[in-house]
């Protein structure tokens, strides 16, 4: 049997390393270097070529490297008994926290600003916002939301969530699916950490940034097709949002002639607010791996039918 990896346009022989030293016995390949097509029961994907699986017949498992699925639920070509699960992980979740929580803190102090000033030689100090003053909405409350939320609150910062089922967060004000034009009436920062699907997809639109509370910012840390580009656009003209920070685009990298580049109102990262540590991950594809290969139910495995 064997584990093989499957990513484009990432070097993942770091992953293979990781897992070999937590277990030496795993035969790990990497794509598309494969010895014998058929020994593979477990595969670990990242914007994988699209029908690459069907040269797995006795693929079982296939695990993202990270922890959106939106790539492999998205692949139609990968047959309904396999199971799909992705990577959860402490220090995932934690630079995540660090990412919005910078973020935050930047938008709250109008960092933006100095630093645009900066280039122009200028000197004007501007008022920052107080921490009682603005409301951050959280969208998605699950791994990665409930913990960015609560590292905002242990920071002073006032904060709801938003989720499909309900959520108890001690502090924070909470909303479930159909509450969603209460939650954004009192959001004036609104965080995206909602995992892609056909629900989710387009949901940053003209008419969700209408119901923010003034001021109004955007930060998207999910995917970029949560985010209608042209209805941001035309928010951030008009003065409905002040200023958006966005690290996940539709198109990665972003294109060089991409109109986002340009616009002092948007802050660019290139998808790193949270990346997949290999040490870390190997410790849990080594555990699924093993679950797979004996029958036993996976960590983290996903909804198929829900796509997260
Ligand atoms: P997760 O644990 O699956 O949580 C998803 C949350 O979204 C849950 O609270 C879920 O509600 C909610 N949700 C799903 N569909 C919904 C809908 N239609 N309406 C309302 N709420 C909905 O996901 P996670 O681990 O926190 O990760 C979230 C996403 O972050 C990933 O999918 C990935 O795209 C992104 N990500 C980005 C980076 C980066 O570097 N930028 C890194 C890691 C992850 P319930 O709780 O009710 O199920
Ligand atoms: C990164 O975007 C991830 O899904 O882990």
């Amino acid at each position: 049997m064997s584990l093989l990896i499957i990513a484009q346009h990432r070097d993942v022989k770091l992953f293979k390393s990781a897992i070999e030293a937590v277990d030496p016995d795993i035969d790990v390949e990497i794509w598309p270097n494969v010895k014998s097509p058929k020994r593979v029961q477990f595969a670990v994907a990242w914007r994988h070529p699209k029908n690459v699986f069907s040269q797995y017949p006795n693929v079982k498992v296939i695990s993202s490297l990270g922890a959106g699925v939106d790539h492999l639920i998205q692949d139609e070509t990968i047959p309904e008994h396999v199971k799909i699960t992705r990577i959860v992980t402490p220090a995932l979740s934690d630079q995540m926290c660090d990412f919005v929580l910078t973020t935050c803190l930047n938008l709250f102090r109008k960092t933006e600003i100095y630093l645009e000033q900066q280039k122009a030689g200028k000197w004007k100090v501007h008022q920052a916002y107080k921490k009682d003053e603005l409301t951050i909405g959280v969208l998605g409350l699950g791994k990665l939301g409930q913990e960015a939320a609560k590292r905002l609150m242990m920071n002073g910062f006032s904060v709801a969530g938003w989720s499909r089922t309900k959520k108890m967060i001690d502090g924070a004000e909470t909303f479930a699916e159909d509450e969603l034009t209460g939650f954004l009436n009192r959001t004036n920062v609104l965080v995206n950490l909602l995992p892609l699907t056909n629900k989710t997809e387009g949901i940053l639109d003209l008419g969700l940034f209408k119901q923010l509370k003034q001021p109004a910012f955007l930060v998207n840390a999910a995917r970029g097709e949560h985010l209608v580009e042209e209805d941001l656009v035309y928010a951030l003209d008009t003065g409905l949002i002040s200023h958006a920070v966005l690290d996940v685009f539709s198109e990665e990298p972003l294109p060089e002639s991409h109109p986002f580049w340009g616009r002092e109102k948007i802050t660019i990262t290139p998808h790193i607010a949270s990346v997949t540590d290999p040490h870390e991950a190997a410790e849990l594809l080594v555990e699924n791996y093993k679950r797979t290969l004996s029958g036993m139910n996976l960590l983290y495995e996903v909804d198929r039918k829900a796509g997260y």
